[in-house]
């Protein structure tokens, strides 16, 4: 029989509805926060347009055997991301598994959710196989059970075009929700989701001043995870380019011991950066908050169902800008429109609103100037954006702060494949990280101008600090030699993450299933261009660790039936950017012929044709080698890099190898190859957009 249902059980979501009076409740699928941020933006324009309240849920908290008692006049919202590949976030596996395991009718034919109305949202990226699919596979399985969507399955796709997907998607659903829901728009207000007052007393160590969590500020022990992430010392960092480069590859090396966190080869480290202090500067500015950026603040929910607090508090104004929230992002459509609105000209507020509601003028003068939200304030109010914002310089804004809570979301770690092997390094984790550093492209209103990626360029300020420098001049598309890289504040709250000459970062490490075969006579194959080969390191360091166990009780003849590991590396030139090159040959050297390096250097070496000569072109070149180790050897093939193009051309190559040694084409024989090695999960990707 059917436990109790009744208000007691917490993980009777219906109950809940029943009790709050809700006619909404929205379920996230979400990993990084993504999903859960777009839950929360539907609930707050149910509110706003419909006045009506949702209940926002992580479906890890909720029981689902009671969806068919949801009421009629109720409505179930999905927001489901996919991820890794075509997999539900760590939150949906059950509910999916809820959803699909149901036989879909009961024994007598009827449906089992007759009638029940959702409205479903996908995020997927397209660059990866499965777009989507756990966004389609909820719709169809809820279709199957005679549930009736309202509106059309809004997919985004979080290698190009989120956002804009969601806008387009969301007005459409919202006119049929109307319609089915039998309510009217223009029936809610402008509701502020938070309050923010200004605390003119509070114990000073009770404030949070970029404490990541409770356990940081009290600085008690506890274990260390996403949610209290551990600032690790830096030991190492060195830049692994050759001098007079004009791009930086940052090593770096943090220890671990005494902090409880392990880890394995394959693995990612989500790094902690803080926005750079020009940015913080420029958006205090333009708020016109720069004179009392130390108030402290304290915040609060209106609805804590609907919106969190997303960062701890009491805090303070600058603290909220330089750690908590991502102020560095490309200023979205969406918040120009609402920030309009509080605009100090009728000039400025026209330029937002043209830049909201004019879609090319947006992807010209924004998207692809790569401008920032405090950057767009500052255009829209006249100012210079070049050079050092001032309160003198740059016009504020009467932005009420809360909606720069609402509508900025949390600043996220950054993820980096771990460059070791726990094998050879049991208390050290190494990363291996390209700065991000790009020209925007010129337009109307703004010349081209250098965009750094946040956590690569918060890691690089940190290899000046350890070393003692200042960051050096670099070049500038505006004004050669002038422009310094970003500067960041890197001692952290208090100076948390600063001893003498030593620094710390603020790390936590998530599990991946991108591992090497647990027996060492499988052969295989790794291709890693750039600083996709950061995983491999691990993966070759892994197996010099294992290798020196079996020769120290065997001798080398022990090596004799493993299989061999190949590693495709690409990058521009042999001298400038060829990463661990001197720890290659001695890896080589302690596996005894079972290690091969190829390598392509594209800037050096080109086919007749005067092309380039990338890794998926010595893959070809090795395809007997190649096939031999997949077909007859049980081999596994990874792949790590960029997944735009690289990733793509690299398995249509090794389709093209495996069609052909199998007799066949690329797109039969050859795409079936490659689609049973995915399924038996020996052909891994770890790549990035
Ligand atoms: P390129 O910059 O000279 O074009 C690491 O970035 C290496 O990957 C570089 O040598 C780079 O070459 C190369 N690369 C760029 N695009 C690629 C692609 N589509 N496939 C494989 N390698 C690529």
């Amino acid at each position: 029989s059917r436990a109790a249902n009744g208000s007691g059980n917490p993980r009777d979501f219906v109950a809940k509805m029943k009790e709050g009076k809700k006619r909404i409740v929205i379920f996230y699928g979400s990993q990084t926060g993504t999903a859960e941020e777009y839950a929360i933006r539907l609930a707050k324009e149910a509110k706003q347009k419909f006045g009506l309240a949702s209940l926002v849920c992580d479906p890890e908290e909720y029981d689902f055997d009671n969806l068919d008692q949801v009421p009629e006049d109720s409505c179930v919202f999905f927001v489901m991301a996919t991820y890794g590949e075509g997999e539900p976030t760590d939150n949906a596996v059950t509910l999916c598994q809820n959803l699909s395991d149901d036989s879909f009718e009961f024994s007598n034919g009827e449906h089992k959710l007759p009638g029940l109305k959702y409205v479903v949202f996908g995020l997927g990226n397209k660059t990866y196989e499965h777009y989507n699919a756990i966004a389609r596979n909820v719709d169809s399985d809820l279709a199957k059970m005679g549930a009736i969507r309202i509106g059309e399955r809004g997919e985004g796709d979080d290698d190009k075009s989120m956002e804009e997907d969601y806008l387009e998607w969301k007005d459409g659903m919202w006119e049929e929700f109307a319609r089915i829901m039998n309510v009217e728009e223009g029936q809610g207000g402008d509701t502020p989701d938070f309050v923010v007052t200004e605390v003119s007393e509070h114990p000073p160590e009770k404030v949070y001043l970029g404490e990541l969590s409770a356990r940081a500020l009290t600085r008690s022990k506890g274990i260390h995870d996403a949610k209290n992430p551990y600032p690790a010392p830096i030991t190492v960092a060195r830049e692994l380019f050759a001098p007079g480069s004009d791009r930086n590859c940052i090593h770096v090396e943090l220890n671990t011991e005494n902090s409880g966190i392990t880890y394995q080869h394959g693995d990612h480290v989500g790094v902690w950066p803080t926005n750079a202090e020009l940015e913080v500067e420029r958006l205090l500015c333009a708020l016109g908050l720069h004179d009392k950026k130390d108030t402290i603040i304290n915040i609060e929910s209106l609805d804590p169902a609907l919106a969190k607090v997303p960062f701890p508090v009491p805090t303070t104004y600058v603290t909220v800008l330089r750690h908590y929230i991502d102020i560095s992002a490309v200023a979205g459509r969406q918040i120009l429109g609402v920030l309009s609105k509080f605009a100090p000209t009728p000039e400025a507020e026209a330029f937002l609103k043209n830049l909201n509601t004019n879609k090319e003028e947006y992807q010209n003068v924004v998207a692809h100037g790569c401008l920032k939200l405090g950057e767009v304030l500052q255009l829209a109010a006249g100012n210079d954006l070049h050079g050092a914002p001032t309160p003198e310089n740059t016009t504020a804004w009467k932005i009420p702060f809360d909606i720069v809570v609402s509508s900025i979301p949390r600043l996220q770690p950054r993820y980096y494949s771990i460059s070791s092997s726990p094998k050879l390094y049991p208390h050290s984790i190494h990363i291996t990280c390209v700065v991000l550093k790009y020209e925007s492209v010129e337009n109307n209103h703004v010349k081209t101008r250098w965009v750094y990626g946040v956590g690569s360029n918060f890691l690089l300020n940190l290899k000046f600090a350890c070393e003692g420098q200042e960051a050096p001049l670099i070049d500038s598309a505006e004004e050669p030699g002038k422009v310094v890289y970003p500067k960041y504040a890197i001692e952290g709250p208090r100076g948390a993450y600063k001893h003498e000459t030593t620094y710390k970062v603020p790390i936590h490490v998530r599990r991946s299933t991108f591992r090497l075969p647990t027996n060492p006579k499988s052969p295989v194959i790794m291709v890693g261009p750039g600083t996709g080969v950061a995983p491999f390191r691990g993966f070759v360091q892994e197996r010099v660790a294992m290798a020196r166990r079996t020769i120290e009780k065997n001798g080398p003849e022990g090596l004799a039936d493993w299989g061999s590991i190949r590693l495709y590396y690409g990058c521009r030139s042999s001298t400038k950017d060829f990463l661990y090159k001197d720890e290659w040959p001695e890896y080589a050297k302690e596996l005894h012929g079972k290690f091969t390096l190829r390598t392509a250097f594209s800037r050096e070496n080109f086919k007749p044709d005067g092309s380039k000569i990338y890794v998926q072109d010595l893959l070809w070149e090795d395809r007997e080698t190649v096939a031999d180790a997949i077909l007859n050897g049980k081999g596994y093939v990874y792949i790590c890099g960029d997944a735009r193009n690289m990733s793509k051309a690299v398995e249509e190559t090794l389709a093209r190898i495996l069609g052909e040694a199998k007799g066949g084409s690329a797109e039969v024989e050859g795409a079936a190859e490659v689609k049973l090695l995915k399924e038996r999960s020996r052909f891994l990707t770890d790549v990035w957009s």
